[in-house]
């Protein structure tokens, strides 16, 4: 393993630490002479840390067990029936090997991958459906074959749907899009997943499934660009902001029904840009701030969050936790941030 030393790793390993017990910083001068801290300073610090973790606790408690106590963790699932869109390449491919290495081990595990090319891993438990995504009736059919087949007519169910497949457009300004590609872009990052959810997931028919058949966890994948948008991609910022608002409102939709928080459990993943073919073809700037993201870590961290039924967001690298503070700046301040960051001229015409 490479240890890459960027901002993320120095944030986790020292200032989450320090965040979390900042009396740590003053226990080397304990016994000094010269620097001495009053008393009141140190319990302060403690109860400092005891409030945080309690807090944290409580988060994690609310986040994994408020909805429901019932939640079996997927490992324990015999029959484990996923579907993961785009898992042919990229993170999705990571997620599918994370999932059979991680999930499948000991328990059946049946992967439904809809992408437009063939799974190139050789494992007979993951079944591609072939569909250009851009195309509605296409994703309709294979909805309705993998209902009947899969599904067997709505009497089994998906524990795990992870809509990950995506497309961007070519990098160039507004005005130069057509019709077609910007109907192809909406279609395939924001209006897909939410066919998904709305045909596939227990959603609509939670109440008329076997009990141990009823849990559903559910990952959107979008992008930082959905909410920190750069220039030159408009239609692919816009369609992941599309399903960071579909996700945020159908996420408290479910938490408000008593059944569907029973059963139903969402990630939604905010992504910098990963180390795939997607975004590749360009030197991205300053990735000490902005690291480049590798899809095996992230594939192990969001099973890990589907394995323990976490109702929460994740947001990789460190920066995008703070995507939605950027853009809330005064504009002088949003201009020159930018300017540093690079992130308006460093993407190519094509
Ligand atoms: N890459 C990044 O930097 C980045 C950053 C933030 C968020 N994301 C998001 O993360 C997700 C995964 O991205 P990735 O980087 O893994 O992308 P990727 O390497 O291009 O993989 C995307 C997968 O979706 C498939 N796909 C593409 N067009 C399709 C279509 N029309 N119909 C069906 N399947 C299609 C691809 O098949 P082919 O390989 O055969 O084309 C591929 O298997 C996407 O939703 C993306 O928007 C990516």
């Amino acid at each position: 393993m490479v240890l890459k030393l960027d901002i993320d790793f120095f944030i986790n390993w020292f200032g989450l630490t320090i965040l979390k017990y900042p009396i740590l910083l003053y226990l080397p001068f304990l016994n000094s002479e010269h620097f001495q801290l009053p008393l009141q300073v140190y319990y302060d610090l403690i109860l400092y840390s005891a409030l945080l973790r309690a807090f944290l606790l409580l988060n994690s408690w609310f986040k994994c067990t408020y909805s429901t106590s019932e939640w079996s963790p997927l490992s324990e699932i015999d029959d484990l029936n996923v579907l993961v869109t785009g898992g042919s390449n990229g993170l999705g491919k990571a997620l599918i090997e994370t999932i059979l290495t991680e999930l499948g081990e000991k328990k059946k595990v049946n992967i439904i991958n809809i992408d437009i090319s063939n799974y190139s891993g050789n494992d007979e438990r993951v079944h591609t459906y072939l569909c250009d995504l851009t195309i509605p009736s296409m994703l309709n059919k294979i909805i309705d074959t993998i209902y009947e087949n899969v599904l067997i007519g709505g009497t089994k169910q998906f524990h795990l749907i992870i809509n990950n497949a995506g497309m961007r457009s070519k990098f160039k300004k507004f005005e130069a899009f057509t019709e077609k590609e910007i109907r192809d872009l909406m279609q395939i990052n924001s209006i897909t997943p939410v066919t998904i959810i709305q045909r596939l997931s227990p959603l609509r028919n939670c109440k008329q499934i076997d009990s141990k058949h009823k849990q559903c966890y559910i990952v959107n994948i979008a992008s930082s660009l959905g909410i920190l948008a750069a220039s030159k991609v408009s239609i692919y910022a816009a369609s992941k902001a599309a399903l960071i608002s579909f996700h945020n409102s159908l996420k408290f939709e479910i938490l408000a029904d008593p059944t569907n928080k029973r059963n139903i459990k969402t990630l939604l993943v905010i992504a910098g840009q990963l180390n795939t073919e997607m975004f590749s073809g360009f030197t991205p700037p300053r990735q000490f701030f902005a690291p480049i993201v590798d899809v095996k870590d992230l594939s192990r961290k969001i099973i890990n969050k589907c394995n323990i039924g976490e109702f929460c967001q994740l947001n990789e690298p460190f920066y995008a936790n703070f995507a939605y503070l950027l853009m809330s700046l005064p504009l002088v301040i949003q201009w020159i941030a930018r300017k540093l960051s690079g992130m308006d001229n460093c993407l190519p015409d094509e």
